[in-house]
């Protein structure tokens, strides 16, 4: 069985206080957790010290940071360093976020060195990918995420691969309510596993978690993650509101 991961991004949301109230409702529920069923919590840098406190207390829940440099160190002031979130124990990290591509100019290119730079330093990435509107609406998504994969992921190992887990996150459904139906989902989670499928073998496909994100709701994460080839959700809003990301993780297979 592949991983599944209900993994909550707070994007740049909640006070401290806020998020440390969060973190305590989400982790006092009561949750069937294992080994392949996971729950993460990509806060902002300033909070995952304290993400690590609340997650360190049970088994099956780990931080993550939303994103980190491609540099290794030096003069970037203001950057984070995937060194950096190893040295604190953070475990997890976004890669490629769409709100990353369009507001920070993050590039396929960019996004291969953050990703080797997160396995050089045993921190796993969450690759996001996923199309814009109009290339849904033009009927090209396969082929814009298969650039995606392509440019960030191919200079890969098949080791290397098994170490990340990716995201498939259509533009279009982030943040307006507007959610990729089950079938829509599962057919672009299967393209992604197909195109893995050709460059790394079948063996190593068949085993990378693809997460779904993109207006993850309490009432549609149970058909979303019931799709084959969706080993579970990226949330962004609905993981601000403890009730209904309880409920996601709760509809995990
Ligand atoms: P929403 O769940 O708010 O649509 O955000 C999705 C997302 O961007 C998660 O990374």
């Amino acid at each position: 069985m592949r991983k599944q991961y209900a993994a909550a991004n707070w994007k740049m949301n909640l006070t401290y206080q806020q998020g440390a109230e969060l973190l305590k409702t989400v982790l006092s529920a009561d949750l069937t957790l294992n080994e392949n069923r996971l729950v993460l919590f990509a806060v902002p840098f300033p909070y995952l010290e304290l993400a690590n406190e609340c997650v360190h207390q049970k088994k099956f829940y780990f931080s993550a940071a939303q994103n980190c440099s491609d540099k290794k160190s030096g003069a970037f002031t203001g950057e984070v360093s995937a060194e950096m979130l190893k040295s604190i124990d953070v475990p997890y990290c976004l890669v490629g976020h769409s709100e990353r591509r369009e507001h920070f100019g993050e590039t396929n290119e960019i996004l291969s060195g953050k990703v080797m730079i997160c396995l050089t330093y045993g921190v796993t990435p969450v690759f996001c990918c996923g199309e814009p509107l109009q290339i849904r609406e033009q009927n090209f998504q396969n082929d814009f995420v298969k650039k995606q994969l392509k440019e960030s992921l191919f200079p890969l190992s098949a080791e290397q691969l098994l170490k990340v887990v990716i995201a498939y996150e259509p533009v279009w459904a982030i943040g307006t309510g507007k959610t990729a139906s089950s079938e829509q989902a599962q057919e672009m989670h299967a393209y992604i596993r197909s195109v893995l499928e050709k460059q790394f073998g079948r063996e190593v496909a068949q085993q990378i978690s693809i997460v779904y994100g993109g207006s993850v709701k309490a009432n549609n994460a149970k058909e979303l993650f019931a799709c084959g080839d969706v080993d579970g959700g990226l949330v962004g809003g609905a993981s601000l509101n403890a009730s209904d990301f309880i409920e996601i993780v709760r509809a995990l297979k």
